[in-house]
């Protein structure tokens, strides 16, 4: 078999012919699945006679073939691993076709599969071509009528995208449901599931006073966990026709929890398709955290009605133009309805630690890539995440008017049409009257520029001098960087008063807080008329995803984190505060030094302890230490032994010297109020729950205590979720291991919440967790063919970070093991998993060899396209 081979953007051609109507027939059978696709296809005008058809179509049996009624003779087409081509076809035609496909034995999850004894689907990117033969790209769109037949008991449900026009018994004794959606879509976004499902119902009258029903479809012992979804569903709905004027354009929306799914979730029109985990909670199951997520996911997928239906996509590699957008979208819906500060906080710190690391790391792309192999594998960060931080400077650069105008002209324009991110991009453009060319960089360059820094203040001519310098390290494939155009939000705050002092730039008055772009290799920015020294605080609200330089002194770091106005920028300022402590400590460890706690770090957290919080969730995250993966981005090499003593030796530090606040703080915040998912509420858990972490990291006797009893109380899932990570990762085995049994059988059949007992178990620091990984993968209730539950426990092994990387090199084999066996079986899972390993570079010679010589021994194995392409960049 000869290697996997990339697809270019350049290469983009627009498809020859169009599909104007498709009808299908699905007779749902585990193991025969009949499909029956009538298209109605027309050549386009543009293109030439004897242009073939070719239409993509993946592990299909065909079972016939006609054009306009005619059967298609076996010499006429041939059938590849790839698809189907038709020599010559008239220019305007019916293409009837029949295929029979095995949900029960896909495993990938991908196309027609079944979850639970559900049938389901997932389309998104190239999963339809394993439904039908079909041009499965999204600049193909077409209206669908579908029709499903199952059995009355087994699929009492019958379900697809749109509205419901008939449904019936047939003369078999099965029944039947007919779909259909206006609406021209890509088959992408095609939707089907059939099952036994219960429902909860709701309403919302949309702006224009028009009534949708939406349905929320589950399994019947799960309908008392879609309270939080529906809420967040309406609240999402109100948010698109407030913030962006955008109504819902069916009668019908419907959401589907299953078990078995790749991702979080699957904006298909008018019948979402979300994995459990992102759409079920319920106080005593799901945690604060996960009521947040399904808040965010329910948000995203409902934003996609118009950020990526309505306006789609032209090809994959614009995949960006609706993910980035749409996240920006449910980050700004989020914020709203939680603490804003705190989502801020909670988005950079991730993106920081986690696309930084990926654009740093040999599979960096740009957020819109030039080739791919597998465009699974482009689900990243990058397009996500970084394409969101892109529109969110667009957003700050162009101000939320012209955006709002921008975003309408968009969608008004481009409705109905699969088009590119210039489109996007020229809407802001022409709203603004900006020039963004420069801006466009931000697409098509991978890597994460850095921000050198440095300022005088002038004492003689009170000026301000700050000199800005940026550079792009190389990625692989992309050696070359040009400048780009980066907004720096910034103040200076005066070190006399503590104010924000007034801006004057070229003359001009800025006021307060500015914004200066920096479009040059380097800059100098003579701010006029500065009173007092200043400190700069810099890049404000993290307003560029770029990693920022400042020679800033301890003295400074602790002045900005009580002084700065913005609160982005106080919790980060006491962030560097920890990390120059951090450093100290590491570099105090690997020379075997004494460890010296930095009495700056403790005064800090005292006087946070101390003060009272406008926003508890806010004050909990100034408590919360950087993460030891966090850590371990700003090292040169990842010292995974000392990340780690020095972050514990920190957090003890400051659970000694402080025992006495964070117990009154615990106290403080101890509610028995009946559970909420409400911000005031979260706030309150977080600071208590960071508190019981600083009093269980000393092992407390009264804070050992109090967690026990905060687990026994069973109040709610996040109180008892912390308490019992907390018993488990200290060294009190004689408590955690009743605690874990407990818990273990008491929800032994909810698979949400033993996920999470699976987790639990393995990221704790001790050294017996690869044992316990590998005891726990026997276990009758693991499995690889979920998801989930493979995330839960391989995934949350692969982040613990002082067991994966142990240095004989265990943890590598067995993420390899586990590869190599879901490589037959997930592909688009495999792939993701080998994510740790692809960061070898970035550790010690002797941890470099044992993970790359784990990267070849997955090599030598027959592979998916999506492992291939991963441990090709992993090993280039
Ligand atoms: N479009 C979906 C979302 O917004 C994700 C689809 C991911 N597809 C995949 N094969 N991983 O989140
Ligand atoms: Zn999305």
């Amino acid at each position: 078999m000869s290697d996997p081979q990339p697809v270019y953007l350049s290469d983009y051609q627009p498809p020859a012919y169009r599909v104007t109507h498709t009808e299908l027939t699905f007779d749902l059978d585990p193991a025969n699945t009949l499909v029956t696709a009538r298209l109605h296809i027309e050549r386009r005008a543009t293109a030439d006679a004897d242009t073939p058809l070719i239409l993509d179509g993946e592990q299909l049996t065909l079972r016939s073939l006609s054009i306009d009624g005619t059967p298609l003779a076996e010499n006429v087409y041939q059938v590849g691993d790839e698809g189907l081509r038709i020599e010559r076809v008239p220019a305007c035609f019916v293409l009837d076709s029949e295929v029979v496909l095995a949900p029960e034995d896909n495993t990938a999850l991908e196309g027609l599969y079944q979850s639970n004894g559900m049938f389901c689907t997932q389309c998104e990117a190239e999963g339809f071509r394993r439904i039908t033969f079909y041009p499965d790209r999204p600049d193909v769109m077409s209206t669908f009528t579908v029709t499903v037949i199952g059995d009355r008991r087994r699929e009492p449900i019958l379900l697809a995208n749109g509205n419901p026009v008939e449904q019936g018994e047939r003369p078999d004794g099965r029944h039947y449901a007919i779909w259909e959606d206006p609406h021209p879509k890509p088959c992408y976004l095609f939707a089907l599931v059939a099952g036994d499902l219960h429902k909860v119902e709701d309403h919302f009258t949309t702006q224009s006073g028009r009534d949708v029903t939406l349905q929320l479809w589950v399994e019947e012992e799960n309908l008392q966990k879609t309270d939080h979804a529906m809420g967040s569903l309406k609240r999402a709905m109100a948010w698109d026709e407030q913030v962006y004027g955008r109504e819902y354009d069916l009668d019908l929306f419907m959401i589907v929890a299953v078990n078995d799914f790749n991702m979080g979730a699957m904006e298909n029109k008018g019948l979402n398709i979300f994995n459990s985990a992102a759409v079920l909670a319920h106080p005593d199951t799901a945690t604060d955290a996960a009521f947040q997520t399904v808040e965010g996911i329910v948000a995203h997928e409902y934003f996609h009605n118009w950020s990526g239906n309505r306006v789609t996509c032209r090809d994959w590699f614009q995949l960006s133009l609706k993910e980035g957008f749409t996240v920006f979208r449910d980050q700004c819906f989020s914020a709203e309805t939680n603490s804003a500060p705190v989502k801020r906080i909670q988005d950079v710190s991730f993106f920081r630690t986690a696309q930084f690391a990926e654009d740093a790391g040999p599979t960096a792309h740009p957020v819109r890539p030039d080739h791919y192999i597998e465009i699974t594998n482009f689900y990243t960060l990058t397009i996500y995440e970084k394409g969101a931080e892109i529109v969110r400077m667009l957003r700050n650069l162009v101000g939320w008017d012209a955006f709002r105008q921008g975003a309408d002209r968009y969608f008004e324009r481009f409705d109905g049409q699969a088009v590119t991110i210039e489109d996007f991009v020229d809407c802001m453009a022409e709203a603004s009257g900006l020039d963004l060319s420069q801006f466009m960089r931000w697409y098509d360059q991978a890597g994460t520029p850095e921000i050198d820094a440095h300022g005088e203040y002038d004492y003689a001519h009170g000026e301000y001098h700050l000199t800005l310098r940026q550079r792009t390290p190389a990625t692989p494939g992309q050696v070359d960087k040009q400048p780009l155009h980066i907004p720096v939000a910034m103040g200076l705050v005066g070190t006399k008063s503590g104010q924000d002092l007034r801006l004057t730039l070229d003359g001009e008055k800025l006021g307060k807080d500015a914004v200066i772009h920096l479009r040059e290799d380097e800059q100098t920015f003579v701010f006029t008329d500065v009173a007092e020294a200043p400190v700069p605080s810099l890049l404000r609200h993290f307003s560029a995803p770029v990693k920022l330089h400042f020679p800033y002194s301890r003295e400074d770091l602790a002045f900005l984190l009580t002084q700065d106005s913005d609160g982005f920028n106080r919790w980060d300022a006491g962030q560097g505060l920890a990390m120059l402590a951090l450093d100290d400590l590491i570099a105090a460890h690997r020379n075997g030094v004494e460890k010296v706690m930095d009495g700056r770090v403790v005064d800090a957290f005292r006087a946070l302890l101390a003060s009272e919080p406008a926003d508890k969730a806010v004050l909990a995250e100034m408590l919360t230490l950087p993460s030891e993966a966090y850590i371990a981005e700003q090292q040169p090499i990842v010292d995974v032994d000392a990340i780690h003593a020095a972050r514990e030796f920190v957090r003890q530090s400051l659970a000694m010297a402080l025992r006495d606040e964070f117990m009154a703080t615990f106290e403080a915040n101890r509610s028995s109020e009946p559970y909420a998912p409400t911000p005031e509420q979260i706030a309150q858990r977080s600071l208590k729950n960071v508190a019981l972490s600083y009093l269980m990291s000393i092992e407390d006797e009264q804070g050992v205590a109090l967690c026990e009893g905060q687990f026994a109380a069973n109040h709610n899932m996040t109180d008892v979720r912390h308490a019992l990570t907390l018993l488990v990762h200290s060294d009190r085995d004689d408590l955690a291991t009743p605690a874990l049994k407990t818990f273990g059988e008491k929800w032994a059949h909810d698979p949400l919440v033993m996920d999470q007992w699976f987790t639990i178990q393995v990221s704790r620091p001790q050294a017996d967790v690869l044992e316990r990984v590998k005891y726990l993968m026997a276990h009758p209730a693991f499995s690889l063919k979920n998801p989930n539950r493979v995330r839960a426990l391989i995934g949350a092994f692969a982040q613990n970070r002082v067991n994966f990387h142990r240095l004989d090199g265990e943890g590598y084999a067995l993420l390899a093991d586990v590869v190599i066996e879901l490589n037959r079986l997930n592909p688009e899972i495999a792939a993701r998993l080998i994510t740790p390993l692809t960061r070898w570079q970035r550790f010690d010679e002797t941890r470099q060899d044992l993970m790359r010589s784990q990267l070849e021994r997955i090599q030598r194995e027959p592979l998916s396209s999506n492992v291939y392409e991963v441990v090709e960049k992993a090993l280039a």
